[in-house]
């Protein structure tokens, strides 16, 4: 089996991510058989489990380790009012630009700040800063012309037709939207949700209400969102069908910013803990804020293409709970028992894409380990550095050989940890091609049971990142590979 994935392009580390995720059932592109559909990607069968994997551990994080923050699973379609409260029907809205030539549609601000990575590639920071520095000015003032005439100044080309041939800027709506009924009219015209906060923000007294939780108080929820994302690149990067997982903390108004620095370390922390390098995240201070919002942040992780966004940390004042009291004409209000006064509530919130937290995972986890064997010839091994609670398996059991009662030991072995990991059971093909294959796939151990096994009751654990191999009693399996899967174990290190 060749370790290198299918299509595997050496000189861009993204297309090797990519053609991996492919080639060891991660991701694949959606109804590929059709030519696929851009923007949109399928996990299997190993994607699935770390997916979940992810979404498992956020969701403890969120939910058990904070008595104040509870869970909902809200609906996909909501009141179609609700974006008109949210803001979303009118400025929901990204300024794109066609080549005339390509044919091709592109985000004015993604266009501008490729021109500004160049330049900073080309060692020229003091050019990308201003670039910015304009663009962002522009965007503020809704200044369309102005943002047409710095792609023209700056020779900005469409990446395809290599031409600066461009049409006038325009404003486009990111909602899908589709009929709720039998007749396809405006008045069932209804929207496939932008974000899952909304279904929070709706449902915030009914949960405050029926939990019994006081001011402060989190709700989390992980769930799907769309947007017609115009130009959407860089593989599960920027998706039109996504997973968010968001939490929306409700506080006393004027508390919001002690709330707003305590989670924006216990953020910091949950990422590294899945192992994700302190040096490969940063903050992005937001200068311009959005007209609801009094603070902002984003967490960047450095992903093949760059330091780009992967959460949002930001404080949204009582703009959403106001907007939904001012349409609805129901109270969102919250009585407060200790102050004895009754307000709309400001919110601290933390968004993260499931998605984007699965590229950051995997863009840091391959590892391309070269080396030489016993023969001095260079050798290359590539694995997947998963931690041991995010890879989709967690150990691989393994009989040196088809015959001879090893099949069954192996199988005892196997149901001896299957009820407390991710196990797998494997009897074809030889052992080092096994490991190789769990190495691409990122299970931190293999077992082998060999014939020694029968008489010592002892077998081989070979540990992924160092190939390092030692002699364990089966017996002391579950203690040994309990401490390293033990979600407890994660979960105090968070506190
Ligand atoms: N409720 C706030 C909100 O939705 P956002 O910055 O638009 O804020 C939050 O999105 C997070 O959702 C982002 O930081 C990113 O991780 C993820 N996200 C947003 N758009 C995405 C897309 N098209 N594809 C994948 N993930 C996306």
């Amino acid at each position: 089996m060749t370790q290198k994935a299918k299509g595997q392009d050496d000189n861009n580390p993204l297309k090797k991510i990519i053609a991996h995720a492919k080639e060891y059932g991660f991701i694949f592109p959606s109804s590929e058989i059709y030519d696929g559909l851009q923007a949109v990607y399928d996990y299997g069968q190993n994607g699935v489990e770390l997916k979940n994997n992810l979404k498992h551990l956020w969701w403890k994080a969120m939910t058990q380790m904070h008595e104040n923050v509870v869970g909902i699973d809200a609906a996909i379609f909501m009141h179609p009012a609700t974006w008109k409260a949210s803001g979303h029907v009118d400025s929901f809205n990204d300024p794109m630009i066609d080549n005339k030539d390509s044919k091709k549609r592109y985000r004015v601000d993604h266009l501008i700040e490729d021109k500004a990575s160049q330049y900073e590639q080309e060692g020229k920071a003091n050019d990308a800063a201003a670039l910015l520095d304009k663009m962002e000015n522009l965007l503020a003032q809704e200044d369309y012309k102005g943002l047409y005439d710095l792609i023209i100044a700056e020779n900005i080309q469409c990446p395809i037709a290599k031409t600066a041939n461009w049409t006038e800027v325009r404003q486009f709506n990111l909602m899908f939207s589709t009929e709720m009924g039998a007749v396809a009219d405006e008045s069932g015209k209804i929207y496939l949700r932008p974000e899952t906060a909304q279904g929070i923000f709706v449902n915030f007294l009914n949960v405050q209400k029926t939990s019994r939780q006081q001011i402060p108080f989190g709700i989390a929820q992980i769930g799907k969102a769309f947007r017609n994302e115009i130009v959407a690149r860089q593989f599960i990067f920027r998706m039109r069908e996504f997973e968010q997982m968001e939490m929306q903390y409700f506080v006393r108004p004027g508390e919001e910013m002690q709330a707003y620095q305590t989670w924006k370390e216990r953020r910091m922390k949950f990422l590294t803990s899945l192992g994700l390098p302190a040096q490969k995240l940063r903050w992005h201070v937001h200068t311009k804020l959005a007209h609801y919002a009094n603070a902002a942040e984003d967490i960047e992780f450095e992903f093949p293409f760059g330091f780009k966004e992967l959460e949002g940390i930001h404080s949204r004042t009582d703009f959403d709970l106001t907007q939904h009291q001012n349409l609805s004409r129901t109270k969102m209000q919250y009585y407060d028992e200790e102050t004895k006064e009754r307000y709309v509530p400001y919110v601290v919130e933390t968004s993260i894409g499931a998605d984007r937290l699965f590229l950051a995972v995997l863009c840091n986890a391959y590892t391309e380990d070269k080396g030489v064997d016993a023969e001095g010839r260079e050798k290359e091994r590539i694995y997947l550095n998963l931690h041991p609670l995010l890879a989709p398996y967690q150990v691989a059991i393994f009989p040196l050989v088809r015959k001879d009662g090893l099949p069954q030991k192996a199988r005892e072995v196997f149901e001896l940890l299957r009820y407390d990991c991710r196990a797998l059971y494997e009897e074809k093909g030889a052992i080092g091609k096994n490991y190789t294959r769990q190495d691409l796939i990122g299970t931190p151990f293999c077992i082998t049971v060999d014939h020694q096994t029968l008489e010592d009751q002892a077998v081989t654990l070979r540990h992924r990142n160092t190939t390092q191999q030692e002699r364990v009693a089966i017996a002391d399996l579950p203690n040994k590979l309990g401490e390293v899967l033990s979600l407890r174990h994660w979960l105090k290190q968070l506190q």
